[in-house]
């Protein structure tokens, strides 16, 4: 045996020393084509990342790794095109696996010059699915929080003004009780009457931010989702009018919830009446009760639990994606000035929060809306 055969001098071999280097790579695809892209070498990385054996691809074009769109318009060549003339290409991308599956490839495709003439490429590829994934999970958490952030401090705000708001107009109410009692004269009792409903109409509005705000004073109670609707779907059918129907899909024996029943009420109500009119020709709400596994999305920490649910969907006009992060803001309206106060969607977004749980919007323009509200379980 010669020196340069015995294995552990095959480091110093240089040669031998990047076969050694390239086959113990495993993170990276690190291969060998010639000037027309046909694969030449391939090693255990490509092989990990890529799924074929070099027996498989050795002899093969390298365009077999991109998606078939992007090889039937010529980026594998155009790659090979932008090494050889800028000196590297450089770029990220989606290919196929031998499985048929997808991966974010991060590629680096340099040019091999012998003697001034061009004779192949150097090409390393990564997988970076995950890295991929994990910025895109990152991106959500921080935008749920963000969101969750600015709703705080909407309600902080909101919370002062609507309390002072509260006071004055129970004062302004009592006093039109009062002078309505010694009023005889029937046309300034009208007056009255009117001054009080848009008290009333006030009150109930501050009463609406003071939810959003978290300021008002819930009375939780145990209740089963399903039977408080049961007893409400005469009111919500009424309300969403002849052209729609409502349809209830209420499941039995759900965990009892922790909520404000005259809350709960109103909250329905608000999506129900949202759906309405969000369908001005007619359509139908669906008003369901179940179990599901659902994450909150300001917990990324929380695995997804099962929570129960409330779900109001209708096959409505749907909420554009620009105004979906802003529906539950107080005072977000869409509708013409006397038709919304925007408040609706607070209230339903201040209960569900204020009783431990959260809502889930999920739309899509033109073809519907889905709200679903999901509550903890009570354990006793
Ligand atoms: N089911 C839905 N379909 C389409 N858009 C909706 C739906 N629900 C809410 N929206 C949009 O969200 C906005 C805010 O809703 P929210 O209930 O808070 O206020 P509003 O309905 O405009 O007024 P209010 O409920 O106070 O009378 C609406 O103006 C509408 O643009
Ligand atoms: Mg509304």
């Amino acid at each position: 045996m010669t020196q340069l055969q015995r294995p552990k001098d095959a480091l110093n071999d240089e040669s031998r020393q990047l076969a050694l280097l390239v086959n113990s790579v495993t993170d990276y695809a690190i291969y060998m084509l010639d000037k027309d892209g046909v694969i030449r070498t391939w090693n255990p990385g490509g092989q990990r990342i890529k799924g074929y054996s070099a027996a498989e691809v050795i002899g093969t074009n390298f365009s077999r790794f991109y998606l078939p769109e992007d090889a039937a318009a010529g980026v594998p060549q155009r790659n090979l095109r932008t090494a050889a003339l800028e000196g590297r290409c450089i770029g990220e991308g989606w290919r196929v696996r031998q499985d048929g599956t997808r991966f974010l490839a991060s590629v680096v495709i340099d040019p091999i010059w012998v003697d001034g003439e061009l004779i192949g490429y150097a090409k390393v590829t990564r997988d970076i699915t995950e890295r991929q994934e994990a910025q895109e999970r990152l991106q959500k958490v921080q935008h749920s929080l963000l969101q969750a952030q600015k709703m705080e401090a909407i309600g902080k705000l909101t919370l002062g003004l609507a309390h002072d708001f509260n006071n004055l107009l129970t004062i302004i109410v009592n006093c039109l009780d009062l002078i309505s009692l010694r009023v005889k004269d029937s046309a300034a009792s009208k007056l009255i009457e009117t001054a009080l409903r848009a008290a009333e109409r006030g009150a109930f509005l501050s009463r609406q931010l003071l939810t959003f705000g978290r300021g008002q004073k819930l009375s939780p109670e145990p209740l089963d989702l399903s039977r408080t609707l049961r007893d409400s779907q005469e009111l919500l059918q009424r309300s969403a009018g002849d052209q729609i129907s409502v349809v209830f899909d209420l499941h039995d024996d759900l965990p009892l919830v922790l909520v404000d029943k005259a809350q709960l009420e109103a909250a329905v109500l608000n999506l129900v009446c949202n759906s309405r009119d969000a369908m001005p020709n007619g359509g139908t709400i669906t008003v369901k009760t179940n179990v599901q596994v659902t994450q909150d999305p300001v917990s990324e920490a929380h695995q997804p639990l099962p929570h129960v649910c409330l779900t109001v969907e209708d096959d409505g006009e749907g909420i554009p994606a620009a105004h979906q992060a802003r529906v539950f803001e107080p005072f977000f309206t869409t509708k013409p000035v006397g038709r919304g106060s925007g408040l609706g969607l607070s209230q339903v977004f201040g209960f569900t929060t204020q009783s431990g749980g959260f809502p889930m919007l999920s739309s899509i323009s033109g073809e519907g809306t889905r709200i679903v509200l999901c509550f903890p379980a009570y354990e006793p």
